[in-house]
């Protein structure tokens, strides 16, 4: 059931520091905005908070989009068809995955990451659970082009890329992104993305700063990340976790705000950040439906169909790859 790529994709240094990540730490930390990409919330801690996350009464995405899935999976089924060779972006650790899944009747299973050993783990379980149903795991960053198995080459293809991770990237990022899954899955593929829809305010500032503390520790996490990982001894009690709403960009923005003047090491080189400076460490942009639209079509995708759950929070879109037309 596995077509193991054996590449190891995370670069080490002799003592095991993860260079990417201290590439990105130290450039990040030097801006004059400090800024680190979320992706590097995700160690084993903070995939765990991400988890918790997802439970929390505030946190509407994970319900939203599961709710979707559930009470729409007759007409998502239809548009899609039977016999297409599902490629999942980012391997699904969720109940997404098999209620898409058991509603389609795919012919295979390709879930791409770059954590291997996630991946093994998480395509094993579906595996189980789909008895019958070929899995190609593959390790890779699908920010680029992907080579899939040679097995699912002739099969139409549905991307899926669920949880609103596209809202993670800057405009420019998620176009890039989105034609390279263009460029992966091929002509005539389908796209079934999960987009977060823009709301009231409080809404959102209260799903990414739940009462109980749990987005604060998954923020406060990525300091704590830096200093075990990177012999960091940032003084961790003098940050505190903030979410702001940017309305020009249409985000939530999180940031790590010094609640005094501090100084600290970072492998080796010294940063300080003034009282009430911050770390900027996540966007998650919120979208309309012509801004949705508009994004998939500058990626090179035509919508297609629209779902949002009944409470209009979040949007399950699918959209078509076509070949490039200028005219008119
Ligand atoms: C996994 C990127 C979809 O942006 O809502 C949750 C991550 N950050 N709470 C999101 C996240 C803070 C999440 N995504």
């Amino acid at each position: 059931m596995t077509a193991q790529t054996g590449l190891r994709l995370v670069k080490r240094d002799a003592s095991g520091v993860d260079l990417a990540f201290r590439a990105d730490v130290l450039a990040g930390l030097a801006e004059p905005q400090k800024a680190i990409p979320a992706r590097w919330f995700y160690d084993d801690a903070g995939s765990q908070l991400f988890e918790d996350i997802t439970q929390l009464p505030e946190y509407y995405p994970t319900r939203a989009e599961t709710e979707i899935l559930e009470t729409r999976s007759a007409e998502i089924a239809d548009l899609i068809g039977a016999g297409r060779a599902v490629v999942e972006f980012g391997s699904g650790s969720s109940v997404k995955t098999p209620l898409l899944l058991s509603a389609i009747a795919p012919s295979a299973y390709v879930p791409l990451d770059i954590a291997g050993d996630f991946l093994r783990a998480s395509s094993a379980d579906l595996a189980a659970k789909f008895p019958g149903l070929p899995v190609w795991p593959v390790e890779a960053d699908f920010m680029r082009r992907v080579e899939l198995p040679d097995e699912v080459e002739d099969l139409p293809k549905l991307g899926f890329f669920p949880g609103s991770t596209i809202g993670n990237m800057i405009a420019r990022t998620a176009t890039d992104l989105l034609r390279s899954m263009r460029e992966t899955l091929g002509e005539g593929a389908l796209l079934l993305i999960g987009m977060d829809l823009v709301k009231d305010e409080d809404v959102l500032l209260a799903a990414y700063d739940d009462a109980a503390g749990v987005t604060a520790r998954f923020n406060l996490n990525l300091a704590e990340r830096i200093n075990r990982e990177l012999a960091g001894d940032i003084p961790v009690d003098k940050l505190r976790h903030e979410a702001r709403w940017n309305d020009i960009f249409a985000r939530i923005e999180m940031h790590l705000v010094a609640s005094e003047d501090i100084t600290f090491t970072v492998s080796g080189q010294r940063f300080t950040m003034w009282e009430g400076e911050s770390i900027h460490t996540e966007n998650s942009h919120k979208f309309t439906k012509r801004s949705s639209q508009m994004l998939l079509a500058a990626g090179g995708w035509e919508p297609r169909a629209r779902w949002t759950d009944e409470a209009r929070q979040f949007s399950l879109v699918l959209a078509e790859s076509r070949p490039p037309r200028s005219a008119p």
